[in-house]
């Protein structure tokens, strides 16, 4: 019954959503990475696939100390922020503002795990989960740096670039 629904719950469903996003990241990354035009994006999207993978392994020790097993829940939000850089990728497919419109993709996916970390954070240390603590801080710290490094690539070369007609 919903009323009985405790912080366990929610713990454990948002743990699901982001385990879920992570591996859709996980597959979208290297479609970003090819449609990358600048060689600085392309390595920036391909690095931050390595750390999703890291990511997900740390998932999946968060699933073993709470005792359930590692699996996904359907998140539309990921996949409806997916869809929206898909889209921007048949879009703009050869135009200057190309990198410039990945990068705000890739930065509205870093602001979702952004938000899903802080929030694991908070309930992991609610909970008591110790031990669950450094590892959900160690992937938001790597969020993070992604969207730094998306900024200062955007501000750098991107828009700058994207102002000019090709
Ligand atoms: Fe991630
Ligand atoms: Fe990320």
């Amino acid at each position: 019954m919903a009323t009985t629904k405790t912080l366990d719950d929610l713990f454990l469903d948002t743990l699901k959503d982001i385990y879920y996003a992570e591996k859709q990241i996980l597959k979208a990354l290297p479609k970003m990475a090819r449609a990358a035009q600048s060689e600085e994006g392309r390595a920036g999207f391909l690095q931050h696939r390595d750390e999703t993978q890291g990511q997900i392994d740390r998932l999946e020790q968060v699933f073993e100390i709470i005792g359930k097993p590692a699996r996904g829940k359907t998140c539309e939000a990921i996949q409806g922020i997916i869809a929206e850089g898909e889209e921007i990728m048949e879009e703009f497919k050869g135009s200057p503002a190309l990198d410039a419109g990945l990068i705000s993709s890739a930065q509205a996916v870093e602001h979702y795990e952004i938000a899903r970390y802080g929030t694991l954070i908070a309930w992991a240390s609610q909970l008591g989960l110790k031990n669950a603590i450094p590892l959900l801080q160690t992937s938001l710290k790597e969020e993070e740096a992604t969207d730094q490094k998306l900024t200062q690539l955007a501000k750098a070369s991107a828009n700058p670039k994207g102002t000019k007609a090709a």
